[in-house]
């Protein structure tokens, strides 16, 4: 059964080696997962199915927004809905103050695209080089009020999740 839990400091190693073999050369350090989770805004998940790690994420609460910084399935796991489940997990966190969920994906990162999309996820916007090299990056965002993408302007949800 699949366990969704928070991320603890010694999770890290496991985390890393899902990191790296979902990333390749573009993986986040040690140092990088360190520098992130210590905001205190930042928070990081795993998925463990039979006490193995299998998938992870990390995101950051903003007023108005969540930022989903990082998430990765171990490749031996993946189309088995534990990415589903993380993104679901994240989405019981948006509430009426905190409506969006937004995250970057890089423009050759075909499957993520498709797997945000297939969650009610839509691109929003295109960050030239975004990841500091010749990739550009996708902006999805998933919206609480449209229950999927920004349709509505992005800004005066933050706007009006500040207000209330
Ligand atoms: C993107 C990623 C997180 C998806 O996780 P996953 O656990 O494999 O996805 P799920 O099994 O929950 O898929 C949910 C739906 O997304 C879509 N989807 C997911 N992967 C897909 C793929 N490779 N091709 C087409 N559609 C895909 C499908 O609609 C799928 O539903 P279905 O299997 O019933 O058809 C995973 O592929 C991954 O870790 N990729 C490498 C890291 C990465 O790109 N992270 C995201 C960018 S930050």
């Amino acid at each position: 059964m699949l366990k969704i839990d928070w991320m603890r400091l010694y999770d890290l190693l496991d985390v890393l080696e899902i990191e790296r073999e979902c990333f390749g050369a573009a993986a986040w350090t040690h140092g990088d997962f360190l520098h992130y989770l210590q905001e205190r805004n930042a928070i990081g998940m795993t998925a463990s199915e039979d006490g193995k790690f299998v998938g992870f994420m990390c995101y950051s609460l903003y007023p108005g927004k969540i930022d989903l910084g990082n998430l990765a399935v171990a490749v031996s796991h993946q189309r088995r809905g534990v990415g589903r489940a993380l993104i679901e997990k994240l989405k019981s966190k948006v509430s009426k103050r905190r409506g969006l969920i937004h995250c970057f994906v890089g423009d050759r990162n075909l499957a993520a695209h498709l797997f945000f999309q297939s969650l009610g996820f839509r691109a929003v916007a295109v960050h030239r080089r975004y990841y500091n090299n010749d990739q550009d990056s996708y902006e999805f965002c998933f919206s609480r009020v449209s229950q999927g993408g920004c349709d509505v302007d992005v800004e005066s949800e933050e706007r009006r999740a500040n207000r209330d």
